[in-house]
């Protein structure tokens, strides 16, 4: 008999907040805090009943002057769609979390970096 395995959460995609250290200063570990607790009441999360969102800390993402970063990867349309965004806000975050779950296009809003799906 093989021991059971880690269960396996489908999501719709899965951001990442930057807990480098200039991000910290620039406010990224209340963000993180804010946002997770608003995904859990949402029901956006993806542990929670209908919740699509998954959502972690991460290292540097390499924009260091201009956090609180964030991105964003899902796969959209068959290809793995990524998404730069500097200067987070709370409500701005939360509005990409919700594009995210609902499937719509990401916000341009403080995006930067490709706009275009990843290819092969
Ligand atoms: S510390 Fe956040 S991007 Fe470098």
């Amino acid at each position: 008999m093989t021991p059971a395995g880690p269960k396996y959460f489908p999501t719709a995609g899965h951001l990442l907040v930057c807990q480098g250290q200039s991000c910290q200063a620039r406010g990224s570990r209340l963000l993180y805090q804010a946002l997770w607790q608003a995904l859990d009441r949402e029901h956006l999360a993806y542990y929670k009943s209908g919740g699509r969102v998954r959502l972690t800390e991460s290292g540097c993402l390499g924009a260091c002057s201009y956090g609180p970063t964030v991105c964003v990867y899902r796969e959209r349309e068959g290809t793995l769609e990524q998404g730069w965004y500097a200067a987070m806000t709370f409500p701005k975050a939360l509005a990409l979390a919700h594009a995210v779950q609902a499937g719509r296009d990401l916000p341009a809003e403080h995006r930067y970096g490709p706009a275009e799906p990843l290819t092969p």
